[in-house]
């Protein structure tokens, strides 16, 4: 292990495997990317992060975009049957779902600020140290060209960089590349990506995950594939 990965703090994942491949976890304070194409896991993974960590009493918040708050908390819910304290965490606001409509976010320059300064708002109230945007997407067909959206998103990203919390940032994407993201001019914004993919192996489909990069911090530079338990994800090892 490098001697740099001693002197950062990390924010366990808690996902069996991943912080392995993380050789511990997520530098505090960066702004992470999960990449990846619909249905690889982004919601799934980027929920129990939060999950793992509210039941060590870190608070976080959850902005959804793509579904509303009863809808995500039903999904979780199903797909992780064995966390059965979710609604405790979610009502004791230890997990702060943010419902967000992205519909007025680009109406105007001054829109997009009173978007960011009502996150920052719902961060504050529980003293989130963790925050999950799920997922860009619905943003993208709002601004008006890649520019001015990879603008907007390097905004949102140093404000929470100011801020000093752990991000981590969802986008759907179905570009083979691994660092590009259709629809954003660069990643230069983001401190680390994770990129979510499925393959097709003995008759079905794998999921499979690959830590693209991560600033200050090593990290596994190859692809492990994974598997959606009622107990959590599990990236086998
Ligand atoms: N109850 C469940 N048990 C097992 N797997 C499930 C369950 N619910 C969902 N899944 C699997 O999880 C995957 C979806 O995960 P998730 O919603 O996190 O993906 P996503 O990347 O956020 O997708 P999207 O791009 O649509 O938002 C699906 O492929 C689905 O098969
Ligand atoms: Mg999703």
């Amino acid at each position: 292990m490098a001697a740099e990965n001693k002197i950062v703090n990390r924010m366990n994942t808690g996902i069996v495997g991943l912080d392995e491949m993380l050789y511990g976890g997520i530098p505090e304070g960066n702004q992470i990317l999960i990449a990846g194409d619909a249905g690889t896991g982004k919601t799934l993974m980027s929920f129990e992060m939060l999950y793992r960590n509210a039941n060590i009493n870190i608070p976080s918040t959850f902005v959804t975009l793509e579904e509303g708050r009863k809808s995500l908390l039903e999904n979780v819910k199903g797909a992780f049957s064995y966390f059965d304290n979710i609604d405790d965490l979610v009502e004791n606001n230890t997990i702060s779902i943010s419902e967000q409509t992205a519909m007025s976010a680009f109406r105007s320059k001054e829109s997009w600020q009173t978007f960011i300064v009502g996150i920052n708002r719902v961060l504050k109230e529980n003293n989130s140290k963790i925050l999950v945007v799920d997922s860009l997407a619905p943003l993208r067909p709002l601004a008006e060209d890649d520019r001015t959206f990879t603008r907007a998103i390097n905004q949102m990203i140093e404000n929470f960089r100011n801020l000093g919390i752990t991000s981590i940032i969802n986008m759907e994407t179905s570009s083979m590349n691994l660092t590009e993201v259709s629809g954003l001019y660069g990643t230069f914004m983001f401190d680390g990506i994770i990129r979510l993919g499925t393959f097709y192996m003995e008759g079905s489909f794998q999921y499979l995950v690959t830590v693209v990069k991560m600033r200050r911090s090593n990290h596994k530079n190859s692809s492990m594939p994974f598997e959606i338990t009622p107990k959590g994800l599990n990236v086998f090892r």
